[in-house]
């Protein structure tokens, strides 16, 4: 595995046929086996296609993204973990460019088009206002300095992937977007870098929020599904910011199939998860 710390020697890697296709798994890092699940299959289709430019992984603490600084420098930063779980997962080359490799212009380069479903009401941009801006800015940037066929995103950010999928339709449409599953601890809780930084008891309330995914599968109605929702995870105290069912390519309340999607805080650390979502058949009374 080659480890590229700027874009020549990324270049370097990728040979002087720049043609051969490769699938991007972009990360910032703080890996986790639920990045390694998105290595392992980029690494596998890279291999069932034939593409000889196999899976890179970039590792890119985004700046633009975060809306608070202080998020921003509290970013778990863990290198040599990270390449580790890079090669054991099958990667062929990590990428870490510097900022200025991203930003040569101080962060002035042009951010694409917001698409809509980044502003759909009530969700992750009423929140963190400009995230998706900034998330589409680094994308398409390291689409355009990768170039590679196909690139894989994790389901566990269910707003980021239909942003990206949007958005590429509109710049890139020949670049295909694969949704991977989310990797989940034993008890349910969602692998996230941000897992780290909860107390051993905020880690034990955490596991309300998977719970309360699984308890909206257990209503007959979307009204019903939010309420059951936000009851768990009251139970534990739990600061919540959304906990919704909405249309899971648009995210708009509207019609199905649908997507059951939740943000909290718990103590300093927001977490964000999803789940499919349907109405529970209710016996007869
Ligand atoms: P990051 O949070 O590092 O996530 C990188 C990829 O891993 C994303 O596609 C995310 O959805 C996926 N992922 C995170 N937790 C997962 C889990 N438990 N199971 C499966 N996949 C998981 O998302 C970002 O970075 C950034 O916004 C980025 C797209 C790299 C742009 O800066």
């Amino acid at each position: 595995m080659v480890h590229a710390t700027s874009i020549v020697e990324l270049r370097e890697h990728q040979g002087s046929n720049r043609d051969a296709p490769c699938v991007l798994v972009p990360t910032m890092g703080a890996l986790h086996d639920g990045h390694a699940s998105l290595i392992r299959q980029g690494a596998l289709l890279a291999r069932e296609r034939g593409w000889g430019g196999g899976c890179i992984v970039s590792i890119f603490v985004n700046p633009t993204q975060f809306n608070d600084p202080a998020d921003f420098e509290r970013y778990p930063r863990t290198l040599d973990a990270d390449l580790r779980l890079c090669q054991q997962a099958g990667a062929n080359c990590v990428w870490t460019p510097h900022v200025t490799h991203i930003y040569p212009l101080g962060r002035t380069i042009e951010a694409p088009l917001l698409p809509r479903v980044a502003q759909a009401p009530g969700l992750e941009d009423a929140y963190r206002p400009g995230h998706f801006e900034g998330v589409c800015q680094v994308v398409a940037r390291l689409f355009d300095l990768v170039k590679p066929k196909a690139a894989i995103f994790g389901e566990k950010d269910w707003q980021q992937l239909q942003v990206i999928r949007a958005m590429i339709a509109i710049l890139m449409p020949g670049l295909e977007i694969v949704a991977g599953p989310t990797l989940r601890e034993p008890d349910g809780l969602a692998m996230s870098s941000r897992n780290r930084f909860l107390s051993a008891e905020d880690r034990r309330r955490a596991r309300a929020i998977s719970l309360a995914l699984c308890e909206s599968n257990a209503a007959p109605d979307i009204d019903q599904a939010q309420a059951n929702m936000r009851r768990v995870l009251a139970s534990e105290q739990i600061e919540l910011e959304y906990a919704v069912v909405r249309s899971e390519g648009t995210l708009e309340p509207g019609a199905g199939p649908w997507r059951a999607l939740i943000a909290a805080r718990v103590g300093s650390v927001r977490l964000i998860d999803n789940s499919p979502w349907r109405p529970s058949i209710q016996p007869r009374a």
